[in-house]
Formats: C-alpha cells, structure tokens, sequence
C-alpha cells in the first residue's frame, strides 16, 4: 500500500526509517520508545503499520509522521502511536496517517475493531480521532499510572464479505 498526495507518501515503514522514527516520538511524547522496542515492533508487526514520507534533499525518504499498530486479542487491533513532526503538524498528515492505519486492518481483515488510548487533554489527537469515528468505550484516571489517565476509545471495522481465494471461492 502506497499512496501519493502533493509530495506526501504513505506506506510500510522499512528498518532504515526507524531513526527518524525515533525523533518524532522523542519530539511528541514525554516518555519516547526506546530504540529496541521500535525495532521489535517492527520486526513484529510492520505490515500493520505507516510512515508518512516526503523526498529528502538526499534523495532518500524523509519520514515525517508515523503510526504503530500492533494485533490484539479478541479481533482487535491496537493504534498505539501516532505522531506527525511538529513543523509538518496541521497539514492533514495525522488524517493521512490514520486512514492508511484503518485501511491496512480493514484489508487484511482480521479484526473487527481498532482501539486506541488518547489522553483526555490532547485535544488535537481527541478531534482527529472523534472526526474520524472513533467512539468512548471507557475512562480509565490512571491508565498508566498516577495522573496519566487515558480514554480508550474504539473504532468499528466494517465487515467484508468472506474473501475469495484464488479460484473465486470464499476460504480457498
Ligand atoms: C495528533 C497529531 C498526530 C495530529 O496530526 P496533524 O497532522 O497535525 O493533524 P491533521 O492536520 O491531519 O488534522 C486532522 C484533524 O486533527 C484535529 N487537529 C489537528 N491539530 C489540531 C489542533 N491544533 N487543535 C485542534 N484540533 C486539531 C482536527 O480535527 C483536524 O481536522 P481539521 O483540519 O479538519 O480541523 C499531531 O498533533 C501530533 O503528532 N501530536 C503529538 C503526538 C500525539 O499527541 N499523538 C496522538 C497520541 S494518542
């Protein structure tokens, strides 16, 4: 899945882009992934996931936004990072991101829903993700901790129909 908008693109993140990745989330949340655990997830889960990328002055992809989406139980997905750099913020990159991330679990289709935890004051990931349809399924005060509360919020799928195999048949 690639996709190409103005000079954005956005597709599966690669080994390479995982040093850019590193900043945005240093420059977006207090407690940033260390460098082993971006890779695990990685190695783990990258078809799940997106990099938004722009045409770096070096020829190479630049990333600039990126969303992490790993599988649950109970066919659920989990969105559990979503960052834009800050001087590409407001440019519609976070939408861009959030709708390749849906799009990958409505493709492969294996979950029914994709949830997500926002902190009740980010007020920016909470439009984004309420313009979106993201509904409330709960308010946890200390999610991850003391004064860390979380709303968890979920996002329905729309079922397809049983896929077809190779030779037109559901399941083959
Ligand atoms: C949340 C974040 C990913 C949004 O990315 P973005 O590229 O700036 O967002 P977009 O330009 O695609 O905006 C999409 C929608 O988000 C909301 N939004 C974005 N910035 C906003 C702001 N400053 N204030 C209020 N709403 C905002 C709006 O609903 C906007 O839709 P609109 O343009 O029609 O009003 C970005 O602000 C970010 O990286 N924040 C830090 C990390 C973070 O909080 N991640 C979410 C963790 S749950």
């Amino acid at each position: 899945m690639t996709t190409i908008a103005g000079t954005v693109r956005y597709r599966e993140p690669t080994r390479a882009d995982l040093p850019d990745i590193q900043v945005i989330d240093g420059a977006a949340f207090r407690d940033r992934y260390p460098f082993f655990v971006l890779r695990q997830l990685l190695d783990a889960h990258s078809s799940r996931c997106v990099v938004a990328v722009e045409p770096g002055g070096d020829g190479e992809d630049k990333v600039v936004g990126y969303a992490l989406t790993i599988m649950g139980e109970g066919e659920r997905a989990w969105l559990i990072s979503l960052a834009v750099s800050p001087d590409r913020r407001g440019a519609g990159y976070g939408r861009g991101l959030l709708r390749h991330s849906i799009q990958v679990s409505q493709d492969k289709g294996d979950v029914d829903e994709v949830w997500l935890t926002v902190d009740p004051q980010n007020l920016s990931a909470y439009n984004l993700f309420k313009d979106f349809g993201f509904v409330l399924r709960e308010h946890d005060e200390r999610y991850f901790g003391d004064d860390e509360p979380r709303d968890v919020l979920v996002y329905k799928l729309h079922r397809l129909a049983a896929p077809f195999g190779e030779n037109g048949y559901p399941g083959s």
